[in-house]
């Protein structure tokens, strides 16, 4: 079958490592975006944010294929025509990339590593207690593609877990929550909370004071949705008053962080420059190809994001 052109709209700082691994990504003719292409056989395009004008100006375009999970940047955007499917990324590095951020971070607050980091600056012999993994119930907000390949590791390090998605999933081993109503059993009790949601209308601004409250006191919170679900004075409010002891954040309300956010100096938050998990260029184009040979094939695209339900 004849290579299919792929225009990558990407940053240029991955550009090269892209374009490398799509030498051996049968399928697929990398093509670099660049002022003056000629646009008119091109029919799949790969892009994190939207690109002015481009989508529009190609008129034989069938797909946009997102570098990442998170589509809300597409979605949202005017320049996204609106009858184009925007396929979410879905790849095996991606997925391997945030089970290994979760399980670090849920060992680092089931651990409280921070207090064996404070004892060891201070040059003190202090050995803590803390529960066993089976008396730590972990809850996932978000029990999709990425919150239930977490919510299988952790299980494997004994830790209980439970999912909340919009819709009812079941699991043999892990404790599935659905919808607002089942929210608050959800939360109770849970002693980490990570959040793996998508940006939408109903999920923006979920980790506020209320939700905090509902946890355990003493719990911790990792956030690697997106930085809309935070609320973030209410986190500082958590933490201050105990009802959380610290919480790790990928994402943030604005990125990169301003450097004179309280977020950078507080001692109990651990943080990221949202890179928890990114595409592995090899794997995410390997992606990218079947879903072309798919299309080609008549087929449906999968993982095609549902533009009335934001994701
Ligand atoms: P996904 O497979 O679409 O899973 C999303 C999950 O959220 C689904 O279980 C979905 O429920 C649930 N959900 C959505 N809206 C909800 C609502 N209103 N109430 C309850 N549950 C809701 O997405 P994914 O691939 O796991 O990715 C999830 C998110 O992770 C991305 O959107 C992105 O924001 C974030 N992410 C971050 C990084 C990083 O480096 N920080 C990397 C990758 C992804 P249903 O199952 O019922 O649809
Ligand atoms: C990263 O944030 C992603 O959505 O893949």
């Amino acid at each position: 079958m004849k290579a299919e052109k792929l225009l990558f709209a990407g940053a240029d700082e991955y550009q090269a490592t892209f374009a490398k691994a799509a030498r051996d990504v049968a399928g697929i003719e990398f093509v670099a975006h660049e002022p003056g292409l000629d646009l008119t056989d091109i029919r799949y395009l790969l892009m994190w944010r939207p690109v002015p004008g481009l989508a529009k100006a190609m008129p034989n375009l069938k797909a946009i294929f997102c570098f990442g999970a998170g589509v809300e940047r597409l979605l949202g955007s005017a320049e996204v025509p609106a009858q184009i499917p925007i396929v979410r990324m879905v790849e095996p590095g991606l997925t391997g990339g945030m089970v290994e951020y979760v399980l670090w971070q849920v060992l680092r607050h089931h651990r409280r590593i921070w207090e064996l980091e404070e004892a060891q600056a201070a040059g003190k012999w202090a050995p803590h207690w803390y529960p066993a993994a089976w008396d730590r119930p972990v809850g996932i907000l978000g029990f999709g593609e990425l919150g239930q390949a977490a919510g299988e590791k952790l299980i494997e390090f004994g830790f209980p877990v439970r999912g909340w998605s919009r819709s009812k999933k079941s699991h043999a081993a892990i404790q599935c929550f659905a919808g607002p109503a089942e929210l608050p059993a959800f939360l109770d009790g849970l002693e980490i909370l990570i959040c793996l949601l998508p940006l939408t209308p109903e999920t923006k601004g979920i980790l506020n004071v209320d939700l905090l409250g509902r946890l355990k006191p003493g719990a911790s919170l990792i956030n690697v949705g997106r930085g809309g679900h935070l609320i973030e004075p209410d986190l500082l409010a958590a933490l201050a008053s105990g009802q959380l002891i610290a919480a790790s954040l990928d994402v943030f309300s604005q990125e990169p962080l301003p450097a004179d956010h309280p977020f950078w100096r507080h001692p109990r938050i651990f943080m990221t420059p949202h890179n928890a998990s990114d595409t592995d260029p090899a794997g995410g184009l390997g992606a990218i190809a079947r879903q072309i040979a798919r299309h080609q094939a008549g087929e449906e695209f999968e993982h095609v994001a549902d533009r009335a339900r934001g994701y």
